[in-house]
């Protein structure tokens, strides 16, 4: 408990003096990244500036580069703000004013080469790992640019719900089917501003907009035997409860379910699946609560997924007007998460056709070369992973061409961390050992490699596997 208290002491201390270099700052250079998480962060740190007054500009990126580390290094602004990335970099800025609120794994090399009592006040650091807790379930980048906006000035509680949304786009509630951790605290914040609310349902996607048939076929995390891309199985399903399926001649949605109606749908499925699919199918879904049905943006997961759609596909400032609640990026944003869908489907049914999964003893792997884009293929290697049709006992390794060599994203399954697996280490080392350059969190990580190294590497990451797991 004592620990605790001081623990928490630290993060508070460290939060101020934070809040004070952004309140005192001349102009900010915010650099954030490019997933839902990162442009989540990039709407905090706006919204927190703008209020403020200040002049800042904000700069999306896939991840620290070199150019990156040298924009920071030599940007004219006063103050950098890094959202959702930098923590693997300490060692890389050599500036004062940088303020980093991130949840990646941070750089080992980082206060061991530090010099001097400066050298530690040059940067904030903001992180979780600072403080004993996960970056993978208890706060996401979001979070981290949640805690210091609230810090700078309490009236940006309004922000909590943005924070949600980049926790729950970094699936920082799937372990649980629910927010743990501090995510909990910000998740109650935002209910307490009206902004979010709770409930327990089935987790699929398209509760607000697919007619129910596809509500339950299309949603196969976890798939339902009899039910998952079964049509007339859903058809019987329904039929069978006495539960119609239009109402008025208009096709109903999951949300216009009646309460009795949803739990006796919800009833039947759990009966159909596992204890552990039985965590993964129902659990808590967080509405927002300001957004109409046909936004697509009620649903937390499915504002995350637009998100997504954006800043994968090289236009995160969509995703960032969305943030800042500007409701005529929409058609844009639909634009993008209907190529994002098509472009997710045909890549899993690209791997699937082509049989690309190969095996080793401890990996499995798929290389989609210039079939699957880069900022994308980590999301369908997880998406494969959960799928049920490939092996859940081995972590998945994708790669994918990219500009500057060959990215790889890896993802496992909670079981396998549990038992000591960290993707982390094992992308950050592989790749340094090929020549690149790596990192992320235990359960989903990523790296990039130089091309034609990709059998070596793969070598590499096989010994590192079999070491770690117990
Ligand atoms: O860069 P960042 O930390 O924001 O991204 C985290 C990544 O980890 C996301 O792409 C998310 O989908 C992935 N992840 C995962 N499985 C988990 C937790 C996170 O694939 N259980
Ligand atoms: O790109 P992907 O979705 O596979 O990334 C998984 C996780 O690994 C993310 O948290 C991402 O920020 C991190 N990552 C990293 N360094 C890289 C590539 C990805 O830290 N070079
Ligand atoms: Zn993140």
């Amino acid at each position: 408990m004592d620990a605790d208290a001081a623990i928490h002491r630290r993060l508070t201390a460290d939060l101020e003096k934070a809040a004070c270099a952004v309140r005192s700052a001349e102009d900010v250079l915010v650099i954030t990244h490019i997933d839902a998480d990162g442009i989540a962060s990039g709407g905090i740190a706006s919204a927190t500036l703008s209020r403020l007054g200040k002049r800042y500009r904000i700069v999306f990126e896939k991840k620290i580069s070199e150019d990156t580390v040298d924009m920071i290094n030599g940007s004219a602004e006063n103050t950098v703000w890094i959202c959702d990335l930098g923590s693997a970099y300490l060692s890389e800025f050599k500036r004062p004013g940088i303020v980093i609120t991130d949840h990646h794994v941070p750089d080992p090399k980082w206060k061991g080469g530090q010099t001097s009592i400066d050298d530690f006040d040059r940067i904030h650091h903001l992180n979780p790992h600072e403080y004993g807790m996960s970056g993978s379930y208890d706060v996401s980048g979001a979070g981290m640019t949640y805690l210091l906006s609230k810090t700078v000035d309490p009236e940006n509680k309004d922000l909590a719900y943005l924070a949600v949304v980049g926790a729950v786009g970094d699936l920082q509630d799937n372990r649980e089917s629910r927010l743990i951790g501090f995510n909990r605290m910000i998740l109650q914040e935002a209910v307490s501003t009206g902004d979010l609310a709770v409930d327990e349902d089935i987790r699929y996607f398209g509760r607000d907009y697919r007619p129910l048939i596809q509500f339950l076929q299309y949603g196969n995390d976890p798939p339902i035997p009899g039910v998952s891309d079964n049509g007339p199985g859903c058809n019987a399903l329904f039929s069978g409860l006495g539960i119609p399926l239009r109402k008025g001649g208009e096709l109903r949605t999951w949300r216009d379910l009646t309460a009795d109606e949803r739990r006796s749908v919800s009833c039947r499925l759990l009966s159909l699946v596992d204890d552990d699919q039985k965590k993964r199918l129902f659990g808590e879904i967080y509405t927002i609560t300001r957004y109409d049905s046909c936004t697509g943006l009620k649903d937390v997961k499915e504002f995350a997924t637009v998100l997504n759609s954006c800043g994968r596909y090289d236009d995160a400032e969509t995703g960032l007007r969305i943030c800042m609640g500007d409701m005529t990026a929409l058609e844009d944003a639909e634009r993008n998460r209907s190529d994002h869908r098509k472009h997710i489907s045909s890549a899993i049914s690209y791997i699937k056709e082509n049989r690309l999964l190969r095996e080793r003893r401890f990996v499995q792997y798929f290389d989609a070369g210039p079939e699957i884009k880069e900022t994308v293929v980590g999301i369908v290697a997880g998406m494969l992973l959960n799928s049920g049709d490939v092996n859940k006992v081995l972590p998945i390794f994708a790669f994918a061409e990219a500009d500057d060599g060959v990215k790889v994203s890896a993802r496992a399954s909670r079981a396998l961390t549990d038992r000591g697996l960290d993707l982390s280490f094992i992308m950050k080392t592989a790749s340094e050992i090929v020549g690149g350059y790596g990192g992320g969190h235990k359960v989903a990580a990523g790296a990039t490699i130089p091309t034609g190294k990709e059998e070596e590497f793969l070598d590499i990451v096989e010994d590192l596997v079999s070491s770690q797991i117990i």
